[in-house]
């Protein structure tokens, strides 16, 4: 069969909902129960623990059932005992016992939910929750990382990492301590729980409607996963916050089916430090031996992150020290720290942003150390193939990377030497670092319906956060049938719809898209097929090999007189539709080792007596193969440096260990980037595709772009003023 003319895809396409949004019509979770039919939706407020460990002694609900509109208090002491069943799988939950809503009368964090009000109205719910009064045997929590023994490690090693540490000319030893960050999307967490009968359907804010919400409802409460209906069109951000299904979803669902009414239940914004995830505080020693030429011999890492008393959560921090240089001997030992906190998740950039953050602020120290430039230093560690599995590599092109990040930001006119440079109070500093994150794929499937109108309906149940799926997908979509962007529809975030993998991982376009492509082939060849068989097609006894569709009109390649149209022939043939269902599977066994690169330059200022950072500028420049959407790749890459200049700069998540309670959760206490944080952000992608990774010839980049800006930034900082802050964020006092 002929292949398609690329129109839509690689071209800079607006975001096909983008009307939707910005005109409030696309439905966010928060909005169901209003306009859409469910007049007897209740409102649901949590009440959360005031302590942070212990046990709860006496539930007193007098006052607030008092309150008129007040329908329901529920609590462990009067909730049903729920199945937790898990022989439905185990989704996304890390080893641990979830956290069980109101079973029992255990505390195990600050702000745990304890209870829930449900009532007419948000504004009774509210005030009834601040009337429920609950006592607690308290305990003193423990949430310091630094304070609190560890689990048993995971252990990795290669080689003799403590022989060859001892025989190396040039040896660091550095600690560094990164902070824990919160997702602190836009939309806050929300769910819209309705029963009929012994059916649920929840609209809630989920990065994965099928495997992740709607079979971890199903194992909660003990249904078949076929009466459970997630739905989730729309959502404002999440980066890996709504990956899980988390306590409040099962409250909003538990809270419906006590009442008898359907419930809308949304965290406030404190509420989602603790009711939802965030990436784990680190503390993370490296040592490093090199020869005098740069030449890394061996690196010792002992890494140790925070997780909850009930789960351990851990994450990809290890592989950018296993894979990202020629390291002929590595040891580590990664050990998790329970505490009494909820449990840490998935944030944008995973175990890579901070496992990368610590090699790339290590390697620009052994830069200085040595007398070597900093991009000079990462050729001579260059890697022949991946040294954990022996695998080639697909593409790698970080040298590439970096040649043209050098060139477009004038690195060769920086000054080597730290705080050199000053641009009147300001010392300025250039920095540099490499991103790296795993690519990855899983199973997908998609529905392509070609109508006989000449629209096309494609459906997957994948989901949105705001990289664009809805978009990338219809293009996809479009060229694979020749009919124009307009005319393709593309639905998601419904788990009645083909299943698909989490909304994560740098892994939709792979994964989702290549089922698009493949559901989207099979109906052309299907009409192909129907139009050469067509006594009445102009296009009859036609080689199908030789039929190429654009606009909706099918002709030959051969002899272009010869055309049919998709309307024509569909109708012709008293078919309502040609459909088909795409899969895609990823080979079993790898035969290369797949990941996106980037080269990240940052520029900045510090003021010498205030010790203010701002960034000047930055470049990054990536190699994640083929670029579906340019517009859409650039707003993601731009969107990852400013989530890395948080992380630099400004995010950190401050518990007061007495009590266990986060002091700044909220945005004004607990610091984001605003626009005036952001200045000339510039992102490059090197042109090509990557044909051992999937069928589109993607590798991700959702994820990588938040990899390398904090150790660039850090790097720079260094640069512009000879200190070297081994803690994120990088904070005034640590300038001054
Ligand atoms: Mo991404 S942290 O896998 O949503």
């Amino acid at each position: 069969m002929s292949s398609q003319p690329e129109v839509a895809v690689g071209s800079a396409k607006q975001r096909v909902e983008a009307r939707l949004k910005v005109t409030g019509r696309a439905p966010f979770t928060a909005d169901h129960g209003t306009a859409h039919g469910l007049e007897e939706v209740a409102h649901a407020v949590i009440v959360d623990s005031s302590v942070g460990r212990g046990r709860i002694t006496s539930i007193d609900t007098t006052e607030a059932d008092a309150v008129p509109g007040v329908v329901r208090v529920i609590s462990h002491a009067n909730a049903p005992t729920l199945p937790y069943d898990d022989n439905a799988g185990r989704s996304l939950n890390p080893p641990g016992e979830r956290l069980r809503v109101f079973q029992d009368d255990r505390v195990l964090f600050f702000g745990q939910p304890v209870a829930v009000v449900v009532a007419d109205t948000l504004e009774a719910a509210q005030h009834a929750a601040r009337l429920v009064e609950v006592r607690y045997d308290a305990e003193d929590p423990v949430t310091d990382l630094g304070a609190a023994p560890a689990d048993e490690p995971v252990r990795y090693s290669r080689g003799d990492a403590e022989e060859a540490l001892g025989s190396a000319p040039v040896r660091l030893d550095l600690t560094y301590r990164l902070a824990r960050n919160h997702h602190n999307p836009m939309e806050p967490h929300a769910t819209v729980a309705r029963w009929e009968g012994d059916r649920l359907t929840v609209w809630d804010k989920t990065q994965w409607v099928g495997d992740g919400t709607q079979r971890e409802l199903s194992t909660v409460f003990g249904l078949p996963r076929e009466q459970v209906r997630v739905i989730s069109p729309y959502l404002g951000g999440a980066f890996g916050s709504a990956l899980r299904c988390w306590p409040h979803v099962t409250i909003a669902a538990l809270a419906a089916r006590e009442t008898g009414r359907p419930v809308k239940l949304v965290l406030t914004r404190r509420q989602l430090y603790t009711g939802t995830g965030f990436r784990p505080a680190y503390e993370y020693r490296l040592r490093i031996g090199a020869d005098r030429h740069g030449r890394v011999l061996a690196t010792d890492h002992d890494i140790r992150s925070e997780t909850s008393s009930y789960e351990t959560f851990t994450e990809a921090v290890t592989a950018p020290g296993q894979t990202l240089y020629r390291t002929p001997h590595v040891r580590q030992a990664y050990r998790t720290v329970p505490l009494d906190v909820n449990t840490p998740t998935w944030m944008r950039g995973p175990g890579f942003a901070s496992g990368v953050h610590v090699l790339e602020t290590a390697l620009d120290e052994l830069a200085h150390e040595l007398g070597i430039d900093p991009i000079e230093l990462r050729r001579r560690n260059e890697p022949e193939q991946d040294e954990v599995s022996g695998l080639p590599f697909s593409t790698r092109r970080l040298l590439e990377c970096y040649a043209v990040g050098a060139r477009e930001f004038g690195w060769a006119e920086r000054n080597p030497t730290p705080g050199s440079t000053r641009d009147g109070n300001w010392l300025v500093g250039i920095g540099t670092a490499s991103a790296v994150c795993e690519t990855g794929r899983s199973a997908a499937r998609a529905s392509v319906q070609l109508r006989v109108d000449g629209t096309a309906l494609v459906q997957s149940a994948t989901s949105d956060m705001g990289p664009g799926t809805y978009t990338s997908m219809t293009q996809i979509a479009a060229d694979e049938l020749g009919v124009d962007l307009d005319d393709v529809v593309f639905r998601l975030g419904d788990s009645d719809l083909p299943p698909a993998p989490s909304h994560s991982g740098s892994k939709t376009t792979a994964s989702v898209g290549s089922a698009v492509l493949d559901g989207a082939r099979q109906v052309r060849q299907k009409a192909v097929e129907l139009a050469v068989a067509d006594t009445r097609s102009p296009l009859y006894g036609a080689d199908p090999a030789d039929v190429v569709v654009a606009h909706g009109v099918l002709r030959s390649r051969n002899d272009p007189a010869r055309r049919d149209s998709y309307r024509a022939l569909i109708g012709r043939n008293g078919r309502s539709r040609l459909e088909a269902i795409g899969a895609y599977v990823p080979p079993t066994g790898q035969s290369h080792s797949m990941s996106a690169y980037g080269a990240v330059f940052a520029e900045v200022g510090v003021d010498s007596a205030l010790g203010l950072v701002r960034i000047r500028r930055m470049l990054a420049v990536y190699d994640v193969g083929r670029i579906i959407n340019p517009l859409l790749a650039d707003s993601q890459a731009v969107g990852g440096m400013v989530g890395g200049i948080g992380m630099a700069l400004l995010e950190r998540t401050v518990t007061d260990h007495r009590d266990g309670r986060i002091v700044n959760a909220n945005l004004a206490d607990y610091l984001v980037p605003v626009s005036a944080d952001v200045h000339d952000l510039r992102a490059i992608f090197l042109d090509g595709r990557d044909d051992h990774a999937d069928p589109l010839g993607v590798k991700g980049l959702g994820e990588v772009v938040q990899v390398g800006v904090a150790p660039a930034i850090a790097n720079a900082v260094f640069h512009a003023t000879g200190r070297r802050v081994r803690e994120l964020p990088i904070t005034v006092e640590a300038l001054l």
